[in-house]
């Protein structure tokens, strides 16, 4: 069975969790093929096995290079691994009472954390886990649907997603833009926002190459946490600052997975790319709101 059919297979189980994106209205598996609503609004499964739910095509900047660098550092280098453990623990903690949980990833980019977050709260936790991984990049998604087949993927915008009101227990937010309007629309009652942010010291190894201003060195999530406390009702917050050691490739995978370097020439990162080795600064924070 090729990855289209497989994957149509999979989301019809999951298809009246989907509103069209053009009229509203519901939508259903067609032939294996597409998804179509009551107006015959029609959008087809890529043979990678995502569907793209976007009205308008949509040119990002983040590109295939960039996410496979990102699943590199995820799965060969456990780049973000306490930050999957954190989260999965978080979700835990605050869905005692569910044995299944349905878990949407807003901007999953490549979809290592969905997938590994997934994994981690089935196997310690012994949850079932209905995973959906969105993002506007089209090269983000179809690495995740290659690589990860039981969850459903779609290039969707997060500011107008389609999906109908109420459908998600957990709303994982990582390192991307938010809507907050849309995360109160798609959450169930008692549901939660899990946002992460970085904090002063994120990757500061590689900030203090880039700028040479201190105050651009280390980051500021002010405007962003104060954001997310007028949209949405804060209810704990949490710090989670590691290091990790990268050798020489990690070093250059670092590079290319952020999108710090996309406004500095390559020379500014040569003492770096000579080194052996470097310890890399993981600072983080991760915010947790509930539905009003
Ligand atoms: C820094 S990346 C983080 C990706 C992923 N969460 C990770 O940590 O590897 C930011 C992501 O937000 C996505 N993004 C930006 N605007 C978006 C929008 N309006 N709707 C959906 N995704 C968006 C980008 O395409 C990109 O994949
Ligand atoms: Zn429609």
């Amino acid at each position: 069975m090729n990855k289209r059919i497989k994957s149509a297979k999979y989301l019809s189980n999951f298809e009246s969790i989907f509103k069209c994106p053009v009229c509203n209205s519901s939508m259903k598996v067609f032939q294996l093929k597409s998804l179509i609503c009551l107006n015959n609004h029609t959008f087809d499964f890529a043979k990678q096995g995502y569907i793209n739910l976007t009205v308008h095509p949509v040119k990002t900047k983040y590109g295939k290079d960039l996410f496979e660098a990102r699943r590199k550092l995820i799965i060969e280098y456990g780049f973000f691994k306490p930050l999957s453990q954190a989260i999965a623990e978080t979700i835990s903690k605050h869905t005692v009472n569910k044995e299944t949980i349905s878990l949407i990833d807003m901007g999953c980019g490549e979809g290592s954390h969905l997938s590994q977050i997934s994994d981690i709260v089935n196997s310690e936790y012994s949850k079932i886990v209905t995973g959906v991984g969105i993002d506007l990049s089209k090269e983000g998604v179809s690495v995740a649907a290659k690589n990860y087949f039981d969850k459903i993927w779609a290039v969707a915008d997060l500011a107008n997603t389609p999906f109908a009101d109420k459908q998600f227990d957990v709303i994982l937010n990582i390192l991307s833009p938010s809507n907050y309007t849309e995360f109160n629309r798609l959450l169930k009652a008692e549901g939660l926002v899990i946002k992460i942010v970085p904090q002063s010291g994120y990757l500061k190894e590689l900030r203090e190459v880039i700028f040479d201003e201190p105050e651009k060195q280390s980051y500021s999530n002010a405007d962003i946490v104060k954001r997310f406390n007028e949209n949405i009702q804060l209810v704990d917050r949490s710090s989670l600052c590691y290091t990790v050691e990268l050798d020489n490739p990690g070093i250059q995978t670092l590079i290319q997975m952020t999108p710090l370097s996309w406004a500095t020439a390559e020379e500014q990162f040569k003492t770096l790319l000579k080194a052996d080795s470097t310890k890399v600064t993981v600072d983080l924070e991760i915010l947790i709101a509930k539905k009003e």
